[in-house]
Parts: C-alpha cells; sequence; structure tokens
C-alpha cells in the first residue's frame, strides 16, 4: 500500500473534527467550511447556541454562506429558498407548496474550549465523549493566542509531521531548534492510545527563547498527546541543563519547571488534498505578567515555523502529485506517524465495516 497516495487516505466520519474557532464564528456570521469533503454551514442563532448543516441548497447547490441571516434562519441568496436552523426549508419565492424533502442535512456542533467541533457521522450518532479535552485560549491558566493556516497538502502530511518532531532539528534548524539537534538524535517515546497516541521527549540545552539571564539554556521537555482526526495538546516546561540527564531522560515528574507553555493544535481535513491547521500556544499566565515580552517572541517564532512546515509539507505534496511510482521508504523515526496511520488506519475500517 502506497502510504501518500490519494486513494489511501482515510477520511474518518465518526470524529468530532475542528472547524473554526469561537471567536471566528459570532452571532450574525455564516461560515462556511468543507470537511472530509462535506460543504458545513456553521452559525449561532441570536441567543448564540450553534447550529451546523449543508452549505449546500437543495435547490442548485449554491452555497448558504454566501446567503443571508434573517433571525434564527437562513435565505438563500441565489434564488431565495429559506430554511430554518433546523435545516427545513420553509420559504419558497413564488410557491406555495413546500414538499418534505426540501431540507438540508444538519451536523452535530458542539463548543468546547475556544473550539467549534463538528460531528461528520449521522447526527444521531454524534459521541459528545470522544470530543478532545484540550486546553484553549480561554483557559485561565495560560495567555495563549490563535490562529489558522491552510495547507494545499492532504491531512495525513501534516499529522506525520506533527507525530515525528526529528524533523525540527533540519527543517526550523534557526527557528524551534536554535541549533540544536536532541529531537533529531533522541528517539522519543510513543505510547499507543485508544484514539491517538502520546508522545514524550526532552531536546538538551536549548539557548533561552526569552533572553533569560538566570537560564541562558534549558532541558526541554515536551509531552504531547495526538488525537484523531488530528488533535495535538501539549505541555512544555524548561528546567535546568542536567535535568534531562538526571531522570535519565525520562518524565522530569515533581520537578517544578522554569517556564512552561501549552499548545493545542488541530488538523481538519478539506478536501483530499487540502487542510486546515489550527493552532494557539501560549506562556502560563503568570509567566506572561511577569514578563508580557513572552508571547511576543513565542508568537514570532510560531509564525516563522509553522510556514517552515507549509512549505516543505506543501512540496512534498506536489512531488506525491507527480506519481512517480516511486517506493516509500521507513526511518526508525517514522515510528509516530506509522502507529498514529494505524490507529486512524483501524477507525476507519471499524467503521465501513472492513474489520
Ligand atoms: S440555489 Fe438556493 S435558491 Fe436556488
Ligand atoms: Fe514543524
Amino acid at each position: 500500500m502506497d502510504l501518500l497516495k490519494g486513494s489511501h487516505i482515510p477520511q474518518l466520519r465518526h470524529c468530532w473534527y475542528v472547524a473554526a474557532w469561537s471567536h471566528e464564528v459570532p452571532v450574525g456570521k455564516l461560515h462556511g467550511i468543507t470537511i472530509i469533503g462535506q460543504p458545513v454551514l456553521i452559525y449561532r442563532k441570536q441567543d448564540g447556541t450553534l447550529t451546523a448543516m449543508a452549505d449546500q441548497c437543495c435547490h442548485r447547490h449554491a452555497q448558504l454562506s454566501r446567503g443571508r441571516l434573517e433571525g434564527d434562519d437562513v435565505r438563500c441568496m441565489y434564488h431565495g429558498l429559506k430554511y430554518n436552523s433546523s435545516g427545513h426549508c420553509i420559504e419558497i419565492p413564488g410557491q406555495d407548496d413546500i414538499p418534505e424533502r426540501f431540507c438540508v442535512r444538519t451536523y452535530a456542533v458542539q463548543e468546547a474550549d475556544s473550539w467549534i467541533w463538528v460531528w461528520m457521522g449521522e447526527h444521531d450518532k454524534a459521541d459528545h465523549a470522544l470530543i478532545p479535552s484540550a486546553t484553549g485560549p480561554d483557559d485561565p491558566r495560560y495567555h495563549m493566542r490563535s490562529g489558522h493556516i491552510d495547507y494545499q497538502a492532504n491531512y495525513l502530511l501534516v499529522n506525520d509531521n506533527l507525530t515525528d518532531f526529528s524533523h525540527i532539528a533540519f527543517v526550523h534548524e534557526n527557528s524551534f531548534a536554535r541549533g540544536t539537534k536532541d529531537t533529531a538524535v533522541l528517539q522519543p517515546r510513543v505510547q499507543l492510545l485508544e484514539r491517538g497516541i502520546r508522545i514524550t521527549r526532552w531536546n538538551r540545552n536549548q539557548p533561552s527563547r526569552h533572553n533569560d539571564p538566570l537560564h541562558p539554556v534549558a532541558d526541554v521537555f515536551m509531552t504531547y498527546d495526538f488525537l484523531v482526526p488530528g488533535v495535538l495538546l501539549m505541555f512544555t516546561g524548561s528546567y535546568p541543563a542536567g535535568t534531562a540527564e538526571a531522570v535519565q531522560l525520562g518524565s522530569p515528574g515533581e520537578r517544578e519547571p522554569f517556564a512552561a507553555t501549552f499548545t493545542s493544535q488541530a488538523v481538519t481535513p478539506l478536501t483530499a488534498n487540502t487542510s486546515r491547521y489550527f493552532f494557539c500556544w501560549g506562556p502560563r499566565s503568570e509567566e506572561h505578567k511577569a514578563n508580557p515580552q513572552i508571547i511576543e517572541n513565542l508568537w514570532q517564532l510560531a509564525h516563522i515555523a509553522f510556514e517552515e512546515d507549509r512549505q516543505i509539507i506543501e512540496a512534498q505534496q506536489r512531488n506525491i502529485n507527480l506519481n512517480t511510482n516511486a517506493p516509500v521508504l521507513s526511518i526508525t523515526h517514522d515510528r509516530g506517524p506509522t502507529m498514529m496511520r494505524k490507529v486512524i488506519e483501524r477507525l476507519h475500517a471499524a467503521e465501513t465495516g472492513q474489520q
């Protein structure tokens, strides 16, 4: 099986997908997004509760997100069909009779941790317990900023990147890595979870990002869960140099990091070969209070590094699109990406009955 080709890119339906940051969908705005090839419209009713339905008018398939909100209803601005928030057509201009089949499907939608999540399977099968517990900008423990980037690449290539940090030493040589090589030299610990994997690793003797005179270098411990479809939840702690060796490259346990950040990220497949990458990142609130410059430094760094990722992954996708039929070879650092792809394959097989 060719791991990279479009025909082998499983997309789960029984899964919650990040569709937007909460603030991207204020009351009064129609938000359209394509998720696993399905056009989805999201908006808030006047009481602030969310609704999600197909972004495709049942008449001639115009996008409802280009339409107009009228109270809690949405009007298609092509020929004027109007839908209520349950997706039922309630008005056809110039026609009194509205057949039952004039409706669009709805999706289960839920807001949690500053994200708007949409369940892409049948509405009544939505399992709210499967929404990963993220840490978002609304969490008082951290001071975060958020954003998103669109990729001209399939989501598994972005997932591969996020489950193998060995690329940091090369792609981010001058940004995240700052010349350190540990992400490539040391193998991370990778553990299988029910719907993802857990990765822990150290990056030793990393130069301070904040020109901290007390800690010019740090041993940086990263621990994250990576969950389907592509949700990354990572705590990063900076410890005095030498800590990694002292704990034999294991968990720092109860030791208190002198600096820490959290990042929540989510990769949402838009189509087979495009995806949207949501991210937030920031220091602990007390560190931000003591030094507001930290968030500026982190954000500047993130923009440089995320652009570095986008460039190499999109170019990788363009190569894959050439269909050269060259084989894909594996190295030890592929353990995270391979395990994560297997989790997705297993869940996909279970939902399509191909176990
Ligand atoms: S396409 Fe929507 S009213 Fe015709
Ligand atoms: Fe990266």
